[in-house]
């Protein structure tokens, strides 16, 4: 299993915070914000990652992260010449993920939850994770069906449901061809959302539901939630660590 973080786009929704760095390399409490996918993918064991930046600040990326030994992990990295969309920014990791199945992370989105079973266990074509959230509008939007999930919408006025797709995708190899099929959106972008429809279409999607946190830190508002949501998991973590360090006393 490969690892591909996706952190192009232009970050326009953060102006004047993204006008002479990347979106990506903006603080989420304690670190960049770029840290927390790529702890998302080494704790689900994955140790051969992609990050697709854009230009501008890719020597950025390079000098925080370089080999990615400090990480005990290997990073390849890919630029992407124009914001095309998420899609588009995977399609340039084809030669990298070379007929491998792939884990796929939005470098804003920040979760709490360990997927590495669904890593670990995955044999179905996709895999989507859902979170129930207030403000669907703002993601694609999952419609369900029992067990199954029978349509996805890229933020619909009125969603069907209240659950998210969140940023984090497992795919077979088949990924790119299905990318090779889309068309630009109504943003003239190729859309993760279409490429979830694909497999969707095909019956090869499976879903899971988040359990933990999770935030994308697009916006302002979405920026502050998730710094404040990780600094409150850490204070929680360390008044548990000072609980276990006095019972062992
Ligand atoms: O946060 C989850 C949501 O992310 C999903 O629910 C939506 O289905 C999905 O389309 C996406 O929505 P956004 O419109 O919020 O995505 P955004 O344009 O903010 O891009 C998210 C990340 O994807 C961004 O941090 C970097 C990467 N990206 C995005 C674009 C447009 C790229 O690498 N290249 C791109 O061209």
């Amino acid at each position: 299993m490969k690892g591909v973080i996706l952190a192009g786009g232009t970050g326009s929704r953060l102006y004047p915070l993204t006008k002479v760095t990347n979106k990506h390399l903006l603080p989420i409490y304690d670190k960049p914000m770029i840290y927390y996918p790529i702890e998302t993918l080494i704790s689900a064991g994955i140790k051969d990652i992609m990050i697709v930046s854009g230009r501008g600040h890719a020597g950025h990326f390079l000098e925080l992260l370089g080999s990615g030994a400090d990480h005990g992990v290997h990073f390849t990295y890919e630029i992407q010449e124009k914001a095309g969309g998420i899609a588009q920014a995977l399609s340039l990791s084809e030669d990298f993920v070379d007929g491998d199945r792939i884990t796929v992370i939005l470098g804003d989105n920040i979760f709490q939850d360990n997927i590495k079973k669904d890593v670990v266990n995955f044999n179905s074509g996709a895999k989507i994770f859902l979170k129930e959230v207030p403000d669907a509008h703002r993601f694609g939007v999952a419609e369900l069906k029992g067990e199954k999930v029978i349509g996805i919408e890229e933020k619909p006025k009125e969603p069907k449901t209240n659950f998210a797709v969140t940023g984090i995708y497992i795919y077979d190899s088949d990924v790119f061809d299905a990318i090779k099929t889309l068309k630009p959106s109504g943003r003239g972008e190729l859309e993760i959302t279409d490429v979830n429809n694909y497999y969707i279409n095909k019956g090869e999607m499976e879903y899971g539901v988040l359990k933990g946190f999770w935030s994308d830190a697009g916006t302002f508002e979405s920026l502050l939630r998730a710094s404040i949501l990780v600094q409150q998991h850490a204070s929680i973590i360390n008044s548990q660590n000072e609980i276990d360090k006095s019972v062992n006393m």
